[in-house]
Order: C-alpha cells, then structure tokens, then sequence
C-alpha cells in the first residue's frame, strides 16, 4: 500500500503544543507516533503537551534523554515515551519491553531510525524539519495504516 502524506507548517512552539493536544485523544492502546528530526526539533515538546492532555493528574514529563524510556499510566492505559538516542544496539529494544508496549500502550517514540526493522506497521510517522524562521516547525505527517487516515484529517480540518 502506498503511503498517505500530510503536511503542515506550525509558527510557535504553542502551536506544536495545541496540535498534539488535538492528536491525544483521538489514540488508543496499540498506537504508535515515530516523532523524527534533529536535535531542539521540537519531538520532547510535541510529546509532553500529548501526554499531559491525556494525564487524569498533572504530572512533569522529563525527556527521556538518558532514561531512554519514560511510561505514564493514565485511565485509559499505559503511555510510553521513548527517545532511543542513546540506544546500544537493536537488542535493546526488545529488553526496553518497546516490542510489547507496541502492542498493548500508546508508544511515542523519538528517534525511531534506530528501530530499524522494529518499527511498527501500523505506526504514524511525523518528520518535523526546523525553519525558515526561529520558532517555525514544518511537519509531515506519513502512514499506511487506514486507522490514521480519517483521525488526520480531523485533526488537520
Ligand atoms: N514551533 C515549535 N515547535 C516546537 N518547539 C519549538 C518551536 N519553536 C521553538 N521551539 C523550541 O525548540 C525546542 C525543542 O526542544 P525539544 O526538546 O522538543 O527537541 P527534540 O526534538 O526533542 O530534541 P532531542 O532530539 O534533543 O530530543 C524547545 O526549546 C522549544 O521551545
Ligand atoms: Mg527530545
């Protein structure tokens, strides 16, 4: 199947912070986001504004940076945010308990090359891409699964 492909340009890290507050609550358990783009993209921002929209009690989320995994429980399931950055090798994914969690959490996870063949079929990819100015973020969102199809174009409407 061929992919699907969206894209949008956000001015503010506030703009960043309210699209993935339109994303939260359209996911479910067994939904994964691989957020890509180089480092002070934005990935941890857009994270942290989705997690904290579906949190019951307000709580920090820190970037996982050197914990690699960060797991938040909420009503309705676990989420997991990941940043593999710092990941030794393809091993670690399965020991990070990440091919499950694929399964049954909601998964955010940054830097997601380092999956390789791990990385879920069924997964939305957002590229985000800094410029042309400051504060500027432009994204592409990309899947081939049809679960994401009418949530995107929801979302983008
Ligand atoms: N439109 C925007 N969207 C998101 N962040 C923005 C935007 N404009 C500026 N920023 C700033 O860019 C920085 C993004 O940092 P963030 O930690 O989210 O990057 P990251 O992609 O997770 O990097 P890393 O690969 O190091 O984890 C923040 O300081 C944020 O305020
Ligand atoms: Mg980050």
């Amino acid at each position: 199947m061929s992919p699907e492909r969206r894209h949008l340009t956000l001015q503010s890290p506030d703009e960043t912070a309210s699209l993935a507050q339109r994303i939260a609550p359209v996911l479910r358990p067994g939904d994964t986001i691989l957020l890509s783009g180089g480092i002070g993209a934005g990935k941890t921002h857009f994270a942290r504004a989705l997690i904290q929209k579906r949190l019951a009690v307000p709580e920090d989320v820190p970037s996982p940076t050197f914990t690699l995994v960060q797991t938040y429980e909420t009503g309705t399931g676990e989420i997991w945010h990941a940043d593999l950055y710092r990941l030794d090798g393809p091993h670690s994914i399965d020991e990070l308990g990440l091919t499950e969690a694929f399964d049954t959490a909601i998964c955010l996870v940054e830097w997601p090359d380092r999956l390789g063949d791990l990385a879920p079929e069924q997964a939305l990819f957002v590229a985000f891409e800094s410029g042309p100015v400051d504060e500027a973020r432009s994204l592409e969102f990309t899947w081939t699964d049809p679960r994401w199809t009418s949530r995107i174009e929801g979302i983008m409407s």
